[in-house]
């Protein structure tokens, strides 16, 4: 009998590298200073075959990727493929950037991709990069939050400095809490799982301006996607389908009792 393979995390210093601690605390955790995942040469010194690493790291700022596409796809999908050409068995995150977000059903992971922005395209060819080898596993979620930058940080950040706030309100999805996503990683990790599985919160799905008023518990002005003009293209759905992660015992989390306990800890 083997020893368990060495578990790995790039992009440690991220929302969900941080998460992980907590449900994997055995693996090795490389944040960006530890590892730059853009060098093939020190990507290639970190692990090979016989490791699983878990590729948290990615350039997850959106609107940043669609001013400077070339560092997009350096750091969102060459660098998987350094990831991916070590050998070791890779499970990546990606988003549900990669669809266009037209569908009123929820996507399945076989639907259909289109991406709409830069990111969206650096995150799918990064995808493609980590699946052209059979044993890994390709982790699509969506709207996530925990310990660094994100949305009920930001709105929180403007109720307190008194800011009028104007949310978008024709965007769906579903939100995911980094903590549920990380013990959602560490099942995977354990298991035998490929291909591509779809992880967000479960329950229905609502828009920003819903989670805001979360926030702040009262009204938000409640715009549109066009009124508040991001230079990169959202999707309109980013609501993802959860009957592959339900059938291979994934656990989930409804994301209304999971925002709840979120913004508790953050008031
Ligand atoms: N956040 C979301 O809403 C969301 C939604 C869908 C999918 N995802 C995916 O989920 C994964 C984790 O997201 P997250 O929320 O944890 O994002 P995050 O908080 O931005 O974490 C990403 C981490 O990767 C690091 N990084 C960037 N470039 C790197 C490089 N060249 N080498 C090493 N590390 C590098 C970042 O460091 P710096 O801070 O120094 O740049 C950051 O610590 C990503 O693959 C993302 O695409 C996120």
């Amino acid at each position: 009998m083997g020893s368990d393979p060495r578990v790995l995390v790039t992009g440690a210093g991220g929302q969900v590298g941080r998460a992980l601690r907590a449900h994997l605390p055995n693996a090795v955790y490389l944040d960006r200073a530890a590892l730059d995942v853009c060098d093939p040469v020190a990507v290639r010194a970190a692990f090979g075959p016989g490791d699983v690493v878990v590729h948290a790291a990615a350039k997850t700022d959106v609107d940043g990727c669609e001013r400077d596409p070339d560092a997009a796809f350096a750091a969102n999908a060459e660098a998987a493929g350094h990831v991916a050409a070590t050998g070791a068995r890779v499970i990546a995150l990606s988003t549900d950037y990669v669809f266009d977000g037209r569908s009123e059903a929820a996507y399945t992971e076989d639907a259909p991709v289109n991406p709409l922005s830069v990111y969206g395209r650096s995150k799918l060819e990064g995808e493609r990069a980590v699946l052209a080898r059979p044993r890994n596993l390709v982790v699509r979620t969506a709207w996530v939050y925990g310990d660094g930058r994100n949305f009920f940080r930001a709105v929180l950040a403007a109720e307190r400095a008194g800011r009028a706030l104007r949310v978008v309100d024709d965007q769906r999805g579903r939100p995911t809490a980094a903590a549920d996503l990380a013990r959602a990683l560490a099942y995977l990790v354990s298991r035998d799982v490929s291909g591509v599985v779809h992880v967000t919160g479960a329950g229905e799905p609502c828009t920003w301006a819903d989670l805001a008023e979360l926030a702040v518990g009262h009204p938000v002005e409640r715009i549109s996607t066009e009124e508040f003009g991001a230079p990169a293209p959202r999707p309109r759905s980013s609501v993802l389908a959860l009957d592959r992660a339900r059938a291979l015992g994934v656990p989930l989390a409804d994301w209304a009792d999971s925002v709840r306990r979120y913004l508790e800890g953050e008031r």
